[in-house]
């Protein structure tokens, strides 16, 4: 392996993460080559357009274009040639057929890398895969490759957050390399070695504790939002407030605020499908009962969507038939335009689905809502979206939303009824404009 700051990386896949991983180690100095199998997406990125929306991420693409330090190709000989370190940034969704992991990318990855791998190569997998895939992948690499043994695989995690994805990777909250060979350590280490020496944690792991830690920190995260999901359920019937007890169960510094966010739950490219892998992949290794809980995780955060519905067709008196419903939000968080397993789509398309006349606003993610429903009715702003509405549902918390101004809202709609599915305003300050307001896990 040569010196750190001459080290060559290549990144395979150009998705959310490997497109901010690439222009992100570019950033720290490394030469990279970003490789994907999709002529348009890398097409985009070397003329400098993202193709999807990551604050920051425009701006990190087109500068590091500009020093020359980062390309992209389709060529997997052009990218085995060029570096010497490999990072595998590929999605695992989930299968069609079931809750497991499709993992038919990062097969491909290693399939069509190792034949050109002709000297001494580490490659570091970072997709999240089911416990066990790393020791096989090794095998199957260290078979293909030219370089034989001499190729060499580990697994180190990532844990960055669409939105965040430029701050997670330039300043990691961990690091964690699965492997046993000093070899791959060397290089995991050379690469975040700046980080290393501002203090980011450097943990050196087996493969299958690396991969398990990925899966158990979504697994942990996905509980967390659902535990105060279930809170919120109880709070309703119980005439308590879901907000207060989240409040107060933050200034225990064994539980923490973060994560606590009670509402419509939570969906997107990891967690959902996270959860329901882990569960696959602990079936198939005859531990099925330690995840069992993971089940009604997934539950309760079905039943939060369920909920918001229910509460938006008791405000509009029982009938979605022939109303008019707007939806604010469509991505399944802020800052990211991502809508795969969108909570705010999927509550917009079943209200559709029951006759309501439902026009979805976002400030990002309009383009693909469209594409994935176009039965839904899109506008371009937030009053157009409004306009003549029997009920306003807020699913997506932009900033834009949290700071919407009751008063010029009311002027649009209809009816001033509102479902906050986010918690994300203020209902003493909606309610005294005389809006009804409702929210999940509150009276
Ligand atoms: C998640 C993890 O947070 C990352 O650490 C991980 O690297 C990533 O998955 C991944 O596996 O690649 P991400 O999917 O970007 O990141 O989104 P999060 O910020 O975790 O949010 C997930 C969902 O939970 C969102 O729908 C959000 O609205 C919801 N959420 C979050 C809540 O409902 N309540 C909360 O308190 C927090």
């Amino acid at each position: 392996m040569v010196e750190a700051e001459r080290m060559r990386v290549c990144v395979i896949g150009t998705g959310y993460l490997g497109a901010t991983t690439a222009a992100c180690l570019s950033e720290m100095g490394f030469e990279v080559i970003g490789l994907d199998v999709d002529e348009d997406k890398i097409d985009m990125l070397r003329s400098g357009r993202v193709p999807f929306y990551e604050p920051g991420l425009d701006e990190l693409l087109a500068e590091n274009l500009k020093t020359g330090r980062l390309h992209f190709t389709t060529d997997f000989a052009e990218a085995a040639d060029f570096a010497d370190l490999h990072l595998i940034c590929v999605g695992t969704p989930q299968r069609d057929d079931s809750g497991a992991a499709d993992l038919r990318y990062v097969n491909s990855a290693v399939e069509c890398l190792a034949p050109h791998l002709k000297r001494p190569t580490v490659v570091v997998g970072r997709s999240t895969v089911p416990v066990g895939t790393a020791a096989t992948l090794a095998a199957r690499l260290a078979a293909l490759a030219p370089a034989g043994e001499e190729a060499e695989l580990g697994w180190s995690p990532e844990f960055l957050r669409e939105g965040f994805g430029v701050e997670d990777t330039l300043r990691p909250n961990r690091i964690v390399i699965g492997t046993n060979s000093p070899r791959v350590e060397k290089a995991v280490r050379a690469l975040w070695q700046q980080q290393v020496d501002e203090g980011t944690p450097f943990l050196v792991t087996d493969l299958q504790t690396a991969e398990l830690v990925k899966v158990s920190a979504n697994a942990f995260l996905a509980t967390k939002i659902s535990f105060i999901n279930a809170m919120a359920e109880v709070s309703e019937v119980a005439g308590a407030d879901v907000i207060q007890l989240a409040e107060a169960l933050s200034y225990d510094d064994r539980i923490g605020g973060k994560f606590l966010g009670p509402g419509l739950g939570f969906g997107g490219g990891c967690l959902p499908k996270d959860i329901r892998a882990f569960m696959a992949r602990a079936d198939e290794l005859g531990v099925e009962p330690a995840l069992s809980f993971l089940r009604e995780v997934d539950a309760i955060n079905q039943r939060r969507r369920a909920r918001t519905i229910d509460i938006a067709r008791q405000l509009i008196g029982g009938n979605f038939a022939g109303r008019t419903v707007t939806v604010l939000g469509a991505a399944f968080k802020p800052n990211s335009d991502d809508i795969r397993d969108s909570p705010a789509l999927d509550v917009a398309a079943t209200i559709a689905s029951l006759g309501a006349h439902v026009t979805v606003y976002d400030p990002q993610a309009l383009e693909r809502a469209r594409e994935a429903h176009p039965e839904l009715n899109y506008a371009t702003s937030m009053l157009d979206a409004a306009r003549d509405a029997d009920v306003v549902l807020l699913l997506t918390e932009w900033a834009e939303f949290r700071e919407a101004n009751p008063e010029e809202l009311a002027s649009v709609v209809a009816q001033k009824r509102i479902v906050d599915g986010r918690n994300a305003l203020d209902p003493t300050f909606w309610r005294a404009s005389g809006w009804t307001y409702r929210a999940l896990g509150r009276q």
